[in-house]
């Protein structure tokens, strides 16, 4: 299995951040996701003018991954002008889909500023362990 480093991931988010679609922000954002199998699945942000209905760029690499049959995965690299922390909203999706992978952000330079974990991002998480049957049946 060929072995995808942190440069290549930085490599491929970058392609990626250059197909934004972000003509309300204009912040583009390239997101690249490594899977345990050793594929790499990119995503960008994809705005709408209804503006809720704006993907972010991490969102999007986890339906690539999940889409082509992934089930692990390893870390994502996250890529804006300033190397931003996820949203709110992707961070309990990368912890809910990827579990406690190591998120890498960098900035427009390329250069790594925090590599931090899905967990760290995410503290005192909701999660699917609370979806018991205890939890979820009728009272
Ligand atoms: N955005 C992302 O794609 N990822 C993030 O982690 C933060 C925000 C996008 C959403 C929107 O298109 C633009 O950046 C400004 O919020």
């Amino acid at each position: 299995m060929k072995k995808i480093t942190t440069d290549l991931l930085i490599e491929q988010a970058i392609v990626a951040r250059k197909n934004s679609y972000s003509p309300y922000s204009k912040f583009k954002v390239g997101a690249a996701l490594l899977s345990k199998s050793g594929n790499v699945f990119v995503g960008t942000n994809v705005e709408s003018s209804s503006y809720g209905l704006t993907v972010c760029a991490e969102r999007n690499a986890i339906a690539s991954g999940i889409v082509a049959g992934e089930k692990e995965f390893e870390s994502l690299v996250v890529i804006s002008s300033e190397g931003v922390s996820p949203c709110g909203a992707c961070r309990q999706v990368i912890y809910d889909i990827c579990g406690n992978i190591d998120v890498i952000l960098v900035n427009g330079e390329g250069k790594i500023i925090n590599t931090i974990t899905a967990r760290e991002l995410l503290p005192y998480p909701f999660s699917s362990n609370n979806l018991t049957t205890k939890n979820t049946k009728k009272i």
